[in-house]
């Protein structure tokens, strides 16, 4: 992480200890907040040291998913972006509904989800119910992979690999057109991070994959990674993604604990077009 990115997150992590304020809306823990669109019924099962695991109703199927408990040691706080340890955000329960609704996309096909927190909750629905053929859970966190690799322990009956991966490192693996489908839930809020998340989206896609990539406006964060995404990708922007979601987000729009702009997310669908035209440009050059 660049110095104005690991001070910007020594900041909140400063906050967080000061004054326990909720990262999700940055107001206090005794306000009403907005915290997800409840879109999956789920069950408590267990409580332990390190958590809660729940059961999540996809279809006519459950998942287990394992929700930490807030670590609050300087170590979590002051070390890598700690925000995929918080709660699962709206972008990402959004994004599992989408894959959900357009299962077909994922017949057959390689997915990996990136940043996708301590649950990869899209990337997990995906597994249970669209048919790929492999799935890949990544963060660059530590704490978020290790939850991870026991969520897809206790769902063993899903063929699941996960990775510590960070666009960031991109020296660390070489993983390079390996995917049909990216996923990607709110992390187009680290200025320092989206042009190599571009980049990274482009090198790990084959020619012709797709990213989906959910992410509230968050000040104008999204825009500025839709522009950059469009000198490597031919991108559809879909505000209204889902009647479901629409319909609930007006219901909430005038309430004061819901902001539109880091509450309701957008889709970007990104084509890798371009690379297939390189390479059918290339293909041209020799014959
Ligand atoms: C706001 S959280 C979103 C987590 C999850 N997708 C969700 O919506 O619940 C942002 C995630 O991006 C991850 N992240 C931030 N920078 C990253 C990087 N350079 N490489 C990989 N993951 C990163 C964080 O660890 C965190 O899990």
């Amino acid at each position: 992480m660049k110095e104005n990115g690991r001070g910007r997150w020594k900041i909140l992590a400063k906050a967080l200890l000061d004054k326990q304020i909720n990262p999700t809306d940055g107001v206090t823990q005794s306000k009403r907040r907005f915290s997800s669109y409840n879109i999956f019924k789920s069950e408590k099962l267990e409580e332990n040291e390190s958590g809660t695991w729940f059961a999540i109703q996809v279809e006519q199927y459950t998942v287990q998913i394992h929700i930490m408990k807030p670590k609050m040691s300087l170590n979590n706080l002051t070390g890598f972006n700690n925000t995929g340890n918080i709660c699962i955000w709206p972008s990402e329960e959004c994004l599992a509904l989408y894959c959900i609704k357009n299962k077909d996309l994922f017949r057959d096909n390689s997915v990996m989800e990136i940043g996708g927190g301590q649950t990869c909750l899209a990337g997990l629905v995906v597994a249970k119910v669209c048919n790929p053929a492999s799935v890949t859970l990544t963060d660059g966190n530590q704490d978020s992979v290790d939850n991870l690799a026991k969520i897809v322990a206790k769902n063993s009956d899903l063929e699941i690999s996960t990775l510590k991966y960070r666009w960031t490192d991109v020296q660390v693996i070489s993983l390079s057109a390996q995917y049909d489908i990216i996923l990607c839930a709110d992390c187009l809020f680290f200025d320092e991070g989206r042009p190599a998340l571009v980049s990274e989206l482009y090198r790990l896609l084959k020619p012709g994959g797709l990213a989906l990539v959910m992410a509230p406006l968050r000040s104008q964060t999204f825009h500025v990674f839709r522009k950059m995404a469009e000198d490597r990708f031919n991108v559809e922007h879909l505000q209204d993604f889902d009647a479901e979601v629409r319909e609930q987000h007006l219901d909430l729009v005038d309430q004061d604990f819901y902001q539109t702009d880091i509450h309701y997310p957008n889709l970007l669908i990104l084509r890798g077009v371009l690379k297939l035209l390189l390479f059918k440009s290339t293909f041209k050059f020799f014959i």
